[in-house]
């Protein structure tokens, strides 16, 4: 895929990671189409340059509208993320007939370059660091079984319809901009209380934490060197974070010193992987190396989003 001077259609693309992406696409001097419904996001987070179509991904209608032969790629971000969301039957069909939508709709128009945002959640609990050849791929939640189905999808589209698909499984993406996640939330709680902070569960969960402007330069990379029909590579951090380690870090970067309580029990929800770290080898074999370790990346991300609240 052509990153510069291209038309790209981000699905998702105000949310976290797609408002990043959007920034990152127009100053590389693309014109940017972004899908978004706002379930998630915010119209507020897109700059007026980019051509938004408002809309719900799940209708098949809108989506062979919106993509049309004058797309060069897609970038398919948009997904219901929650790992214990509160209608998983929904979550799972939503996710993946936004999938299906997006290659089928590609496939009549004559598109055929896709990067997708999987996730860790793909591999289970299985032995660490993850490589992208682990089997057999056993998630542990809906959310991250979607992932699967649509990865499945993507594979079934690039070996029997030309395509080339680019299909990134994520750690922990943290950035400015980060919400309903372990960061905010603490920041939250914090601020609400600052002498007592509740973890959910024992605080030993460990898992990779990638900082967005990271992310997006491995992507970018990643697209640039491989070009297999089928491109599926971990993007994440050589190192974890606890998340005691996290609380620790918030605690820090706002100058509290908070006793912690413990819901109790190795994950914070059903369906949580307590230890995750996805092997990176693949990624840096393809000569990539990422600026800021686990442990930074949380902390710059602390203090960007206190700073944004604040302002
Ligand atoms: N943030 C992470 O750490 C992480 C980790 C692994 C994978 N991912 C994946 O990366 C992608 C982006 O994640 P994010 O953190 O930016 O999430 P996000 O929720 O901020 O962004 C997703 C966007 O999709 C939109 N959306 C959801 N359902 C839609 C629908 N039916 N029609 C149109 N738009 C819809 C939401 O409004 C939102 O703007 C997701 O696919 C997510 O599963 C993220």
């Amino acid at each position: 895929m052509d990153l510069t001077d291209s038309r790209i259609l981000i699905t998702g693309g105000a949310g976290f990671i797609g408002s990043h992406l959007t920034e990152r696409l127009l100053a590389e001097g693309n014109d940017v189409v972004v899908v978004d419904d706002f379930s998630n996001s915010q119209r507020s987070t897109l700059p007026s340059s980019v051509e938004l179509i408002e809309g719900d991904l799940t209708d098949r209608d809108l989506v062979s509208e919106v993509i049309d032969s004058r797309i060069d790629g897609v970038f398919h971000l948009a997904a219901r993320k929650s790992v214990n969301d509160e209608d998983p039957r929904e979550q799972f069909e939503a996710n993946t007939a936004m999938t299906y939508n997006v290659l089928e709709a590609m496939d009549d128009a004559g598109v055929s370059e896709i990067a997708f945002t999987s996730s860790s959640t793909v591999y289970g609990e299985a032995p660490r660091p993850t490589p992208e050849d682990y089997a057999p791929l056993e998630p542990i939640s809906v959310y991250g079984a979607s992932k699967l189905a649509d990865e499945s999808l993507l594979s079934t589209y690039a070996h029997t319809h030309g395509m080339t698909v680019w299909n990134f499984r994520f750690a922990n993406i943290v950035g400015s901009g980060l919400r309903g996640a372990v960061i905010p939330d603490f920041i939250e709680k914090l601020q609400a209380n600052p002498e007592t902070l509740t973890i959910l569960g024992n605080g030993l969960q460990e898992k990779s934490y990638m900082y967005i402007e990271d992310c997006l330069d491995a992507m970018f990379h990643v697209i640039e060197h491989a070009d297999r029909p089928m491109n599926t590579v971990n993007l994440g951090t050589r190192t974890t974070t606890s998340v005691n380690r996290i609380a620790d870090i918030v605690s820090d970067e706002l100058g509290l010193d908070p006793d912690y309580e413990y819901t109790g029990g190795e994950r914070g929800w059903t369906g949580d992987v307590p230890k995750m770290r996805l092997s990176i080898e693949k990624l840096t074999g393809m000569g990539w190396d990422g600026e800021l370790e686990s442990d930074n990346a949380v902390r710059r991300t602390a203090s960007e989003l206190i700073a944004e609240m604040v302002r």
